[in-house]
């Protein structure tokens, strides 16, 4: 294992590792890739013997099996970007952001806090050469943060997902036209001086509620307006 300059060998090729690989690229870390897909086993091992950190972005699922499977990684520092998972196979390093096919400009990775575990590895020995912000929690709390990140982000991107189909698809208007909604209401959230929430369920107007929820009938998302109403402790009775 080499002792001097700390480097790299990113494990994956799906969204994160290539964010990752081009974040590296960004700030001229030089780094390793693997993937299943491209590179053998033995390329593996070269790769591993030459690097201190290795970086596990793979499925969720397929991590602790493939740390364990590769004894290599023992002498090293082991790190997974996983929001959920706490294993003593690897470091956990989450980056609270959400990576696409598309990759971003140098500013948004820089930006980006990772939140890390309590008792675990400093974050200058888990991620050398990145400066980002960075926030330790309690292992047993990862569930639950990994849980409100995912209502958070994935839960809304499927609700605005399903309104610029309905514009489109539904009421003949471009998606587009939502865009400044969209980004007010960006706004108002990150102003935490005042409640960001408006429309019928911040007035609880009981007759649009109920309005829309007829219009909503037989749409999985009828639920979900409930599943909100039921949030809110706003009661609605059928016919009231
Ligand atoms: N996407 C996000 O917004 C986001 C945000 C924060 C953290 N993360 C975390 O980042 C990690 C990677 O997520 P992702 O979104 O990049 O996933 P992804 O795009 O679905 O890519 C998954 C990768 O895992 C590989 N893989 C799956 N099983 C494997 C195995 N048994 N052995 C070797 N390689 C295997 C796949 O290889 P093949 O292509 O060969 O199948 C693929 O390269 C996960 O821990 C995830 O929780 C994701």
């Amino acid at each position: 294992m080499p002792n001097t300059e700390k480097s790299y060998t990113i494990i994956g090729s799906g969204r994160v590792a290539r964010h990752f690989s081009h974040y590296l690229s960004l700030l001229d870390i030089p780094h390793f890739k693997w993937s299943r897909k491209s590179s053998s086993q033995k390329q593996l091992e070269e790769k591993v013997e030459r690097s201190t950190h290795i970086v596990v972005l793979i499925s969720d699922s397929a991590i602790e099996e493939f740390v364990r499977r590769n004894k290599l990684f023992s002498e090293r520092v082991t790190v997974h970007f996983s929001g959920s998972l706490v294993t003593p196979f690897a470091h956990g390093a989450h980056p609270l952001m959400t990576f696409t096919e598309k990759l971003y400009p140098l500013e948004r990775y820089l930006e980006m806090p990772f939140i890390i575990d309590e008792g675990r590895l400093r974050f200058h020995d888990l991620l050398p050469g990145l400066k980002n912000r960075h926030f330790r929690i309690q292992p047993e709390l990862r569930p639950l943060y990994h849980a409100l990140c995912v209502i958070s982000g994935n839960f809304t991107t499927i609700l605005w997902d399903r309104f610029f189909e309905g514009l489109e698809r539904q009421l003949g208007l471009p998606a587009e036209a939502a865009f400044p909604y969209l980004d007010q209401i960006a706004e108002n959230l990150k102003d935490r001086s005042l409640p960001a929430l408006t429309g019928p369920l911040a007035r609880k107007d009981l007759s649009t509620i109920r309005s829309n929820l007829r219009v909503l009938e037989g749409d999985p998302l009828q639920k979900v307006y409930h599943g909100f109403l039921e949030a809110l402790n706003i009661e609605i009775r059928e016919n009231s």
